[in-house]
């Protein structure tokens, strides 16, 4: 067998939606206020995805970007792995739409569900098939449309979720440096603190199930915190012993971005210094598997993440799965320029041959017409 391949961030690019929901917004919506979802989770806007967005054609216009970035050609991606909670469709997944989207000829594309830790896992695997010489370019997209799956009655979750995507381009390489310690894992303890009851084999969707409203997301909040502050200081240090250093050789922690209370009980718990953790989560609340790469793909924008640094990602999710990644940077921060441009309008989803339905949640009609809110700096990526 071959020795095993470094596996290198070699593109980045991130596509979040420009309408923009703001804490002032919800106050109108539901029982909250500003100063509650300030203090309890340091959210102040959050993006929503516009009536012709969808979670694959995000993906897509994320991962052209990436792909530019990585100075490749779309031919050139052989695996295409979307980490998502919200696909476009229960089947065919998100990533067999994006390949067709972004026009490549033979890339194998799948989804892979492990809620906010999507983008994670989606590293993990794409890291091991390129690690071992099955592809030598891999598209690792988070993306999500939660707004889609948000009970805007209810303000325990309402407050806290948005959309967005991010990706990365991984690439097989012979050079040092990449990925140098990698931890998946799943504490079943946790199913059923974060679920949509309906919808799938167990409760298909009816009548009953739709007034009932079990097709939306419910959440234990403070179990879920709880959990979230462990599971993401547990399995950051062990993907840091298996990288084989400490936590003091971390230039920089882009961690999922769920609350800003839990990275505060996150660094505390481990003695990592809060300004090396890498936050934005007060622009756009928790953007599930897609909040990792959106981040990564702003932190470097920043200047925060220069060649030979040690990066943390971390992600918990859904089903107490968790993930992180240690690795070194190796790409030239400059290299993002090649994504200027790409926008949009250069996704087109393929038809279904269904008349078109308008997916907008129903309690968020109003902020398409409320100029404050318009999508006035957005082409629309559509449907052909
Ligand atoms: N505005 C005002 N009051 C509110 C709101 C709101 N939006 N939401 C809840 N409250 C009230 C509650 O009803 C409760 O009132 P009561 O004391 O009268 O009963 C009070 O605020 C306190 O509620 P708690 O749930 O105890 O508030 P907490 O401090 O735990 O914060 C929060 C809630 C923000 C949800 C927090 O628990 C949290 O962030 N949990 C983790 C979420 C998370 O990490 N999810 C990640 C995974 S998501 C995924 O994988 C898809």
């Amino acid at each position: 067998m071959a020795a095993l391949r470094s596996v290198h961030v070699t593109g980045w690019g991130a596509y979040t939606p420009s309408l923009v929901l703001t804490n002032a917004d919800l106050e109108r919506m539901v029982d909250t206020s500003d100063e509650w979802i300030v203090t309890r989770t340091g959210i102040r806007e959050r993006r929503i995805a516009s009536p012709t967005d969808t979670t694959a054609s995000m993906a897509a216009v994320a991962g052209l970007r990436a792909i530019a970035t990585a100075g490749l050609d779309v031919h050139d991606i052989d695996l295409i792995i979307v980490g998502t909670l919200t696909p476009d469709y229960p089947l065919p997944s998100a990533a067999v739409l994006v390949k067709e989207a972004i026009g490549n000829a033979h890339a194998a594309a799948m989804d892979l569900a492990a809620a906010c830790s999507g983008f994670a896992y989606g590293y993990g695997m794409a890291h091991a098939y390129l690690a071992s010489g099955l592809a030598r370019h891999a598209l690792v997209i988070g993306s999500e449309t939660m707004s889609r799956c948000t009970d805007w009655t209810d303000r325990g979750t309402c407050v806290l979720f948005g959309d967005g995507a991010g990706a990365v381009v991984l690439s097989a390489s012979d050079e040092p440096g990449g990925a140098m310690g990698i931890e998946l894992n799943t504490e079943t303890a946790a199913t059923y603190s974060i679920w949509i009851p309906a919808g799938g084999a167990a409760r298909p969707a009816n009548e009953a199930s739709v007034a009932a409203r079990e097709h939306y997301m419910r959440m234990k909040g403070q179990e879920t915190f709880k959990l979230a502050v462990r599971k993401l200081a547990s399995t950051s240090l062990m993907a840091v012993e298996k990288a084989g250093i400490t936590l003091e050789d971390i230039d920089l922690a882009v961690p999922h971005q769920a609350n800003v209370r839990i990275l505060e009980a996150l660094a505390k718990s481990v003695h990592f210094p809060p300004e090396r953790l890498f936050v934005n989560i007060d622009r756009y609340g928790n953007t599930s598997a897609a909040s990792v790469p959106i981040a990564l793909t702003e932190a470097v924008a920043a200047g925060r993440i220069k060649p030979g640094d040690r990066i943390l990602l971390a992600a918990f999710g859904a089903g107490g799965t968790s993930g992180a990644i240690v690795l070194k940077w190796t790409a030239d921060p400059a290299n993002r320029l090649r994504a200027e441009g790409i926008g949009p309008e250069r996704v087109t989803l393929l038809d279904s041959g269904l008349e078109p339905i308008n997916p907008f949640p129903p309690a968020l009609e109003w902020m398409l017409a409320e100029p404050g809110h318009s999508a006035a700096a957005q082409t629309p990526a559509t449907a052909r």
